[in-house]
C-alpha cells in the first residue's frame, strides 16, 4: 500500500491534518492504536483560541463551533476572597471559544468519514521506518495480520507517549521538561456552570477552575498532590473541596450534582526540539507538553497543523520544499511562547509546595499587579487568546 503522507495517531492533530491535506487533494493514511470510541471518550480542554476556530472553518469543520460554541469575552481571577476580571475583548480585540476537544475531534472524525478517507483504527505494534531516506514506511497489525504503508513522508501525531518521537535516535533529539508536584482532580457534570464565565482560582488551599462545556454542562478542577487517589474523592468531598476554594458568593450559587467523569491529571511542561526529522514531522502532543492553566495544549496542536498543512500543500503544489524546512523553527517559536505563559500561569495561580515563604509573597504581589496595571492585564490577555499566526 501507497500514500503520499501517512498519519500516525488519530487526535486532534492528526485528524485535523488529515482533514486539511484531503481537502487539498493530498493522499492521507491515519493510523491509530485505538477505537474510534476510545479516542472519544477522552475528556480533554475545551477553550479555542480564534485562530484555531478559523483553522477548523478552513478545514470544513466550522460549522457546528459557530453555532455551538460559546464566545467567552473574558474570565474571572480569583484570589484573597474577590473575582477580578480579565476582559478579553476589550484588552485584545480578540475572545476565545468555549467548544470541548471531544466534540472538535467528532467533527473531524464525521467529515472524515463523509469524504470517504480512511482511517485505520486499532492498529497493534505501530512502528515507522526509513524516514532519514527517501522511502519512508510505516507497519502495523489489524487483527494479527501485518500491514506496511510506504509513503513520501510521516506525520507524528500520536501525542506524548507515540512511537513516532521515541523512534528518532536520541543523539537526534533535545528534550526539556519540567515535571510539577501537583496535579488537577477534575470532574464533568450536568449542572449549570457557576458563572457564565471561566473562574481562575489562587486559593490557600490551591488552585481550581470553573470551567464548562455548555449552559447545561460544567467542568470543575481542583489541584491536587500527585499522591491523591481518585476513589477517595467521591463526588461530596469534590464539591465541599471545590466550595473552600471560592468565595463565599460563588459557593453559595454553586450548583452541584453527580459527576460524569472524574480523573486526576498531573502537570507537565514538555518540548523536543527539533520536530522534524529527515521525512518524519512531529506535531501536537507527539513534540510538547503544556500545563493546561494556560488552556494552550489543543491549540498549540493546532498551530503545528497549520504550518505543517501549508508546508505539504506547498510541496504538493510548487514542488518547494521552504516550508518543510521552516516547520520546525516555525512551529517550535509559538510553541516556547506557549510554554513561557503556561509555565507563568500555572506558577501564578498554584499553591507551590516547593516554592516557601517567599515565592508565596511573591505570587500574590504578582496578583496585584494584575489588578492594578492594565499592561499586565494586557499581557495575560493576549497570551491567552494566542497570538495571531
Ligand atoms: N500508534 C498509533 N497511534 C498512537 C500511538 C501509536 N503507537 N500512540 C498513541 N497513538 C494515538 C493515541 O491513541 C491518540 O489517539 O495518537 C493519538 C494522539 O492524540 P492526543 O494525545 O490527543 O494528541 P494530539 O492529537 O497531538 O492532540 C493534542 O490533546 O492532550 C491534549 O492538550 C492536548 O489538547 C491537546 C491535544
Ligand atoms: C477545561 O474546560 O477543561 C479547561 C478550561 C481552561 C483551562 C483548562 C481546562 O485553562
Amino acid at each position: 500500500m501507497r500514500v503520499q503522507v501517512a498519519i500516525v495517531g488519530a487526535g486532534p492533530s492528526g485528524l485535523l491534518l488529515g482533514q486539511l491535506l484531503q481537502r487539498a487533494g493530498i493522499d492521507a493514511l491515519i493510523i491509530e492504536r485505538r477505537s474510534a470510541e476510545y479516542v472519544l471518550g477522552r475528556i480533554r480542554a475545551g477553550v479555542l483560541e480564534q485562530g484555531t476556530v478559523d483553522l477548523l472553518g478552513r478545514a470544513g469543520v466550522g460549522e457546528r463551533v459557530a453555532r455551538e460554541g460559546l464566545v467567552h469575552d473574558g474570565f474571572d481571577v480569583l484570589f484573597g476572597g474577590q473575582r477580578h476580571r480579565v476582559n478579553l475583548s476589550a484588552l485584545t480585540g480578540r475572545h476565545v471559544v468555549v467548544y470541548g476537544q471531544t466534540e472538535v475531534t467528532r467533527d473531524l472524525m464525521d467529515a472524515r468519514l463523509s469524504a470517504g478517507a480512511s482511517t485505520i483504527y486499532d492498529a497493534a505494534d505501530v512502528s515507522v521506518h526509513d524516514f532519514d531516506a527517501d522511502h519512508p514506511r510505516v507497519r502495523f497489525r489489524v487483527d494479527g495480520a501485518a500491514h506496511e504503508v510506504a509513503c513520501d513522508f510521516i506525520a507524528g501525531c500520536d501525542g506524548f507517549h507515540g512511537v513516532c518521537r521515541q523512534s528518532v535516535p536520541a543523539d537526534a533529539l533535545r528534550q526539556f521538561e519540567r515535571v510539577y508536584p501537583f496535579g488537577w482532580l477534575g470532574v464533568l457534570s450536568d449542572t449549570p456552570p457557576v458563572s457564565h464565565e471561566l473562574i481562575y482560582v489562587n486559593s490557600p488551599r490551591g488552585f481550581a477552575l470553573c470551567s464548562m462545556r455548555s449552559p447545561t454542562r460544567s467542568r470543575y478542577y481542583v489541584q491536587c498532590s500527585l499522591s491523591e487517589n481518585v476513589d477517595e474523592w467521591p463526588d461530596s468531598r469534590f464539591w465541599t473541596e471545590l466550595k473552600a476554594r471560592l468565595d463565599p458568593a460563588t459557593a453559595g450559587g454553586l450548583v452541584t450534582g453527580p459527576s460524569i467523569e472524574k480523573s486526576i491529571a498531573p502537570l507537565r511542561s514538555f518540548v523536543a526540539e527539533p520536530m522534524r526529522f529527515g521525512r518524519l514531522f512531529l506535531a501536537g502532543d507527539a513534540a510538547h507538553i503544556v500545563p493546561p492553566t494556560g488552556a494552550k495544549g489543543l491549540n498549540l496542536a493546532a498551530s503545528d497543523v497549520h504550518y505543517l498543512s501549508s508546508a505539504l500543500v506547498e510541496f504538493y503544489q510548487s514542488g518547494s520544499r521552504a516550508g518543510l524546512d521552516a516547520y520546525s523553527a516555525r512551529a517550535l517559536a509559538r510553541v516556547w511562547q506557549a510554554e513561557r505563559f503556561s509555565w507563568w500561569m500555572t506558577h501564578l495561580l498554584h499553591e507551590l509546595p516547593e516554592g516557601g515563604a517567599f515565592s508565596a509573597r511573591v505570587q500574590r504581589a504578582e496578583l496585584e499587579y494584575l489588578v492594578a496595571s492594565q499592561a499586565a492585564r494586557t499581557a495575560l490577555a493576549e497570551n491567552y487568546v494566542g497570538l495571531p499566526y
